[in-house]
């Protein structure tokens, strides 16, 4: 998929970024509100519908930036090597996090150790996207 200006754009990709996590956090804590009221049944319908938001909104966000961002960023500056093959790991992390989530939630359902791995998406998609903005999009002076 082409990634068209906006991904090249600070401002605009930013704002995916932003988007994205403000989603995932303010389902994350519907999530856990139904857990809390003890609306099992709820929650775990929740908890699949916010897989689906990740592999939605964050995953294919990732997927695209390796099929056209990352390779125009690279072409245009090969000494962004080193920082593609990081924030391509970055994306791999909430790739095995995700499906490790998948299958937990198949084998036992919506646990703590769940809640937990819902946890760490969001922070280490933030990391992320603090970072791919610092390294790819930011000028080099700051
Ligand atoms: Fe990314
Ligand atoms: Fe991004």
């Amino acid at each position: 998929m082409p990634s068209g200006p906006s991904l090249r754009q600070l401002h605009a990709h930013h704002a995916i970024h932003q988007g994205g996590l403000t989603g995932a956090i303010t389902k994350t804590q519907e999530m856990e509100d139904l857990l809390r009221a003890k609306e099992f049944e709820v929650a775990r319908q929740a908890a699949d519908h916010l897989v689906e938001y990740w592999e939605t909104r964050v995953i294919s966000h990732a997927d695209s930036e390796e099929d056209g961002f990352y390779r125009e960023m690279l072409q245009q500056d090969p000494t962004l090597e080193e920082a593609v093959v990081k924030l391509t790991r970055d994306h791999d992390l909430l790739r095995i996090i995700v499906a490790d989530i998948k299958e937990m939630l198949v084998e036992e359902s919506l646990t703590y150790e769940v809640m937990q791995q819902f946890h760490a998406l969001l922070v280490v998609n933030a990391i992320h996207s603090r970072d791919e903005e610092r390294m790819l999009l930011e000028e080099p002076s700051k």
